[in-house]
């Protein structure tokens, strides 16, 4: 399928994300997450943007600047999988605020990635989208991801979080 990125041209700006941008990213991150609900914990998930934004091993973060305002993010960190032959890029987020939606901006960020992949020899790019998130299943899907007949599943390891659901 061929995506427009029509009418985006002259208003907006795709750049990596900078220190100086914690606060606006990190209420971008809180609106992602209510959108997707995944408990958001500010202390918790500020620690984590920062240091994402402090080490370049980690991933890198993308914003769409529309005006002079944050109106998108894109995280991309990396993982290490025989399967890709080494290095591959995950998308862990990726969010278009609702009234720049359909404007190509979620397409624009998706080819930055997979630019910035291609240019670093990392072959593949996975990311997790919900069951019921049929809209973005059909956004990837113009783009050209498949569905893995796999099952994601996961463990949180955090000791506290043991003791306290163990109870
Ligand atoms: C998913 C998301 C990032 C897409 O961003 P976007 O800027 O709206 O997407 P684009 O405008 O680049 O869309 C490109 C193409 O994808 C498809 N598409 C995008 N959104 C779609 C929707 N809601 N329904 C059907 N097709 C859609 C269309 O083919 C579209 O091209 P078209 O507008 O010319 O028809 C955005 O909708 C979003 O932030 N959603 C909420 C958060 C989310 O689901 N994040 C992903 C978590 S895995």
């Amino acid at each position: 399928m061929k995506i427009r990125f029509a009418s985006t041209k002259a208003a907006h700006k795709i750049r990596l994300a900078k220190f100086s941008d914690f606060d606006r990213l990190l209420r971008l991150v809180a609106a992602y997450y209510r959108f997707d609900s995944i408990a958001f914990d500010e202390r918790v998930t500020g620690r984590a943007l920062r240091r994402l934004l402090s080490n370049k091993s980690f991933g890198r973060i993308w914003v769409i600047e529309w005006e002079g305002t944050l109106v998108g993010y894109m995280v991309l960190t990396f993982n290490y999988d025989l399967e890709y032959g080494g290095l591959e890029g995950l998308v862990t987020d990726l969010f278009v605020a609702r009234r720049f939606r359909r404007k190509g901006l979620g397409a624009l960020m998706m080819a930055t990635a997979r630019n910035f992949c291609r240019r670093r020899g990392i072959s593949a790019i996975e990311l997790q989208v919900t069951r019921h998130n049929r809209a973005t299943q059909v956004f990837y899907r113009a783009l050209g991801f498949k569905a893995l007949d796999r099952i994601v599943m996961s463990l949180d390891i955090r000791p506290d979080f043991f003791a306290l659901n163990a109870k």
